[in-house]
């Protein structure tokens, strides 16, 4: 098996995450995948941030969910990163999916809304994905047990991953309870048998956030399904060593 590498945020040690740029790079750094962010605006715009503010990552302030998306592309969001890339904008995810569906790539997209629980995110994801073809070759994954059931209601073989960083006594039993069919784990809770058992129910497993050598080589060797990864090219590089 060969364990694929994810853009996490698009290649986001070189670029400002979750930007036009930052996904480009990705892309031409050979990179198997791209994982972003959605959260909803004010007007209920699908947009690709990773915080709930727009603090870190703009020139602005507020919550994505107190702006429309009218305000939010008026926000500069390469600047904070390296004055080179001022002018970068927040995309929505109808712009990104439309840069992205004729690339051959894999996707994951992480519905943010375990701290705002945005009404109707699930459904106007779902939507925007099968309105560019892309069901097939994607995976949703979230932080909230709640929304994974609400995922899976529209489309029964649509992979939904259960995000989580926690020590739950039995992960994959909860993750099949709750719906899902892939697992996406912090690093500290990985191990073989942990790996094995999630293969054994034919779920995929993905590990984050992976930018160490050693990190990364450990992955490869338990057969991870994917890695996400801000710096694509090592990543790369050091799959060739395995
Ligand atoms: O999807 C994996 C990873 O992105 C989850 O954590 O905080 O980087 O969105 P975070
Ligand atoms: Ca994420």
């Amino acid at each position: 098996m060969v364990t694929k590498v994810i853009a996490h945020r698009g290649a986001s040690k070189y670029a400002p995450e979750n930007t036009m740029s930052a996904f480009e790079l990705a892309v031409e750094m050979g990179a198997d995948g791209i994982e972003t962010d959605v959260q909803l605006t004010k007007d209920h715009i699908p947009v690709l941030i990773h915080d709930e503010n727009v603090k870190r990552t703009t020139n602005g302030t507020g919550l994505i969910s107190q702006l429309t998306f009218k305000q939010v592309k008026q926000l500069d969001a390469g600047a904070w990163f390296h004055p080179s890339f001022s002018g970068a904008t927040i995309l929505s995810l109808d712009e990104f999916l439309q840069w992205f569906a004729n690339k051959s790539l894999y996707l994951n997209i992480e519905l943010k809304n375990n701290k705002i629980e945005y009404k109707n995110i699930e459904a106007i994801v779902y939507e925007m994905l099968g309105h560019h073809k892309l069901l097939n070759r994607s995976t949703i994954s979230t932080f909230n047990p709640n929304s994974i059931k609400r995922m899976k209601s529209y489309r029964k073989n649509l992979e939904v991953a259960f995000l989580t960083s926690k020590r739950y006594r039995n992960l994959v039993q909860l993750t099949k309870e709750l719906g899902g069919n892939a697992l996406h784990i912090k690093y500290r809770l990985l191990n073989r048998p942990l790996v094995e058992h999630i293969h054994q129910e034919n779920m995929a497993v993905r590990v984050y956030t992976i930018n160490k050598t050693s990190r990364m080589l450990n992955c490869y060797q338990h057969e991870c399904d994917g890695i996400f990864t801000d710096i694509p090219d090592k990543a790369k590089h050091v799959r060739k060593l395995v």
